[in-house]
């Protein structure tokens, strides 16, 4: 069906786009959140999975959707290893698990999208319940244990897909007894890669789930180069990131980074939910005991990651900073750090879809305030 009548948003006037996304925001804050919030966290996400998967599949919802949440702007455009980015705002793994809504998460706003993780074989995650909010700590209590159709079924659905905005794979270990053992799991871990390795524009290491069966194995530099040395072999023809845990001492990330440099990997991820209880962000009482946090309780443990990494390695990888991003500032402040593209979940969840494109409008705002003419120019500009 032909939607003529409704403009393109990169047609649209800023003042517009302004007015569009503060209608929006009214109704996502007074209106659906309510009714969101009182509600189970994971059939609510059930829900809006199975209705972005119907906006999808049809062209007029495709466009109602583009017209509701898109936002373009020349000077957010990047290409990152070779990848071209029309926004650096993505959605993080973990939202999209079995790679259902990659038809409609452009036309939300994002640059690219993170699908998984995906595990080598099928896993059914963890009892329920394994998401919980924390409304006044802003973030969300993860404890879903990877829970994914696996690789192969996932591949199946994607390998002839075109995407109109970059997808990354995010690839980690089957949450099962048999992966406590080490060659185990970087067996698991390469049959996910050699499956997904034709798919999507790069692909994920993630090797800081916080709710697996032997925890985080591959902090330890010994067997991190024994997994990396196997996806070497593999001989991946497009970017390869590893996604990293906010609570790695300076100590144990320094010796992962000698790891990666050894290795074909071109970019980190910085981070992955935290499992700190002792953190002065989270505000609420009752806090489950299991499952890794998300939101403003990793902020600043990701900032200080991204810059850390950036003053210490430079240009040596491409940055991703993922944690707590809910407004421009928030984006800003991590690509000043040294972060050349942004992930976010936890904000769209708590501030409604249009905040992607808040964000990208702040961003633009933002830049010529600085005096940069493109994204690109301010990652890294606040790291003396
Ligand atoms: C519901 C949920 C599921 C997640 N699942 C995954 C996952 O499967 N793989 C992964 O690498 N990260 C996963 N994460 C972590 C996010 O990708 C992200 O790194 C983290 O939530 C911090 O970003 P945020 O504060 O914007 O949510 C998950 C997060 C949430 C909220």
């Amino acid at each position: 069906m032909q939607v003529r009548f409704l403009p393109r948003a990169q047609n649209m006037k800023e003042g517009d786009i302004s007015f569009r996304n503060k209608i929006t925001r009214f109704i996502y804050k007074h209106i659906l959140k309510p009714v969101f919030f009182h509600n189970d966290p994971e059939r609510v996400h059930d829900s809006m999975t199975r209705i972005g998967v119907y906006l999808g599949n049809h062209p007029f919802f495709k466009k109602l959707t583009k017209f509701l949440f898109d936002y373009e702007n020349p000077s957010l455009e990047q290409k990152v290893l070779g990848v071209r980015f029309k926004n650096p705002i993505g959605l993080s793994a973990g939202f999209d698990k079995n790679a259902e809504l990659t038809d409609i998460l452009p036309s939300v706003g994002f640059g690219f999208a993170e699908v998984g993780s995906i595990t080598g074989d099928v896993c059914g995650g963890n009892p329920k319940p394994r998401l919980w909010r924390l409304p006044e700590s802003k973030g969300l209590v993860v404890y879903y244990g990877l829970k994914n159709d696996g690789c192969e079924s996932i591949s199946k659905k994607l390998q002839n897909k075109t995407f109109s905005i970059p997808i990354g794979i995010s690839v980690a270990m089957t949450n099962c007894k048999d992966n406590i053992v080490i060659k185990n799991a970087v067996r698991d871990f390469a049959k996910a890669f050699k499956i997904m390795k034709s798919v999507g524009d790069y692909i994920t290491v993630n090797i800081s789930c916080p709710n697996t069966e032997g925890g985080q194995p591959f902090i330890s530099p010994h067997n991190l180069d024994y997994l990396l040395d196997l996806i070497d072999e593999i001989q991946i023809e497009k970017p390869v990131f590893v996604k990293i845990s906010p609570d790695l001492s300076h100590s144990e990330l320094d010796s992962i980074l000698d790891i990666l440099k050894l290795h074909r990997v071109h970019g980190i991820i910085c981070t992955n939910l935290t499992k700190k209880r002792d953190n002065p962000n989270i505000l609420d009482n009752n806090v489950p005991k299991v499952g890794g946090i998300s939101g403003k309780a990793v902020q600043n443990l990701s900032d200080n990651m991204i810059s850390y990494i950036y003053k210490k390695e430079r240009n040596r990888f491409v940055i991703i900073g993922s944690g707590g991003v809910f407004t421009a500032e928030d984006a800003y402040k991590k690509i000043k750090l040294g972060a050349s593209l942004i992930q976010m979940i936890t904000g769209m969840i708590f501030e409604g879809p249009q905040v992607i494109s808040e964000i990208n409008q702040g961003l633009v705002k933002l830049l010529k305030q600085n005096g940069f003419k493109n994204i690109s120019e301010a990652v890294g500009t606040g790291v003396i």
